[in-house]
């Protein structure tokens, strides 16, 4: 599936731009939202990485962890990830407590039990935000701006962790459940009132079909991003046998900051020759995926109007 695939492909819910710090992330998560909404998809453009740059992208201030509208828009929402509101949220919501009054209180009796804290990162949380999103019609199209690839990697193993850890809480539970029920009647107590069981359980399902959207091509397509050097090239090898391992639907990579050719510059003719040899051995090495090629651009890329010319060289390249 070529980039022009995926993004004028409307069952594509979810997209995620990711790779090495600096290379282009961001400006292509933002270049494929405007290519989304200008197609009419309802879109959501959301920063994972807690070094947020969507702000500066759109030149909009996207801060504070809400859903805000891109200015000249009506179908296009930003939103930067708000760190320590996320973490609270996502643990108030899967805490020892909202785990329900037993595991609170073996947890207390136990002085803290091994793997009973829920998992607590900018990944988790990261991941609860995408679980909102699953089986939720508010948008017809999430992007994802992701975090450099060790948060990413330790974001999309996400699913495995959580469901063990649910597991372990829920099989704690029922063992506990019977053992309260018992002390309850001998004290005398009434039922207690308690929801998170459901909750708990809820999760777990939530969990299941987020890992099912997430490894459908026809649902979610996870796009490196890379710029032609060694270690860029080093990397994406690493991201990409990972997200092979997980089952993540990744047919895309875009080579960014190519330098255009110019024979009167020594100097930008040596890096060129550095990175085409580089874009030979991408292609070479990934000869089954579609690769985009993006030159560098004179000036950085900020605003609708960058986003929307970086967003043409998109979907252009990926004809080809
Ligand atoms: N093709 C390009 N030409 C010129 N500048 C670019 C290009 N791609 C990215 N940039 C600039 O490089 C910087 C880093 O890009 P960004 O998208 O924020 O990377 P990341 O999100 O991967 O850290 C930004 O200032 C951006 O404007
Ligand atoms: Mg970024």
């Amino acid at each position: 599936m070529t980039l022009e695939d995926i993004l004028y492909n409307d069952h594509i819910k979810f997209i995620l731009s990711g790779g090495k710090g600096g290379v282009g992330k961001t400006s292509c998560a933002g270049a494929m939202a405007v290519l989304s909404a200008n197609r009419g998809l309802r879109t959501l453009v959301l920063s994972t990485d807690p070094a947020h740059s969507l702000s500066d992208s759109f030149d909009q201030d996207l801060t504070g962890g809400e859903i805000i509208p891109i200015k000249g828009f009506d179908n296009l929402w930003g939103m930067e990830m708000d760190t320590e509101k996320g973490m609270k949220e996502f643990q108030d919501n899967l805490g020892a407590s909202a785990a329900g009054p037993e595991v609170e209180m073996a947890t207390q009796f136990m002085g803290g039990m091994e793997g009973m804290a829920p998992p607590g990162s900018d990944e988790a949380m990261a991941f609860g935000k995408i679980l909102e999103f699953i089986g939720d019609t508010s948008f017809d199209r999430v992007i994802f701006d992701t975090a450099p690839t060790g948060h990413t990697l330790k974001l999309l193993e996400l699913p495995e962790i959580l469901d063990s850890w649910l597991g372990k809480i829920l099989t704690l539970r029922q063992r506990l459940s019977s053992m309260m029920s018992g002390l309850r009647s001998m004290f005398g107590g009434g039922e207690e009132e308690d929801t998170s069981w459901e909750m708990l359980k809820q999760t777990k399902e939530k969990i299941r079909l987020a890992r099912i959207e997430l490894q459908d091509p026809e649902m979610t397509q996870f796009v490196v991003v890379m710029i032609p050097e060694a270690m860029a090239v080093f990397e994406t090898q690493r991201l990409l046998a990972s997200l092979h391992a997980w089952d993540i639907p990744a047919d895309n990579i875009i080579v960014n900051q190519l330098i255009p050719p110019n024979p009167d510059c020594r100097f930008c003719s040596a890096r060129r020759e550095m990175q085409q040899e580089n874009l030979k051995d991408i292609r070479d090495i990934y000869g089954d995926m579609d690769i985009a090629e993006v030159p560098l651009f004179p000036g950085e890329i900020r605003g609708i109007d960058g986003l929307r010319r970086l967003g043409k060289i998109l979907v252009d390249e990926s004809e080809e």
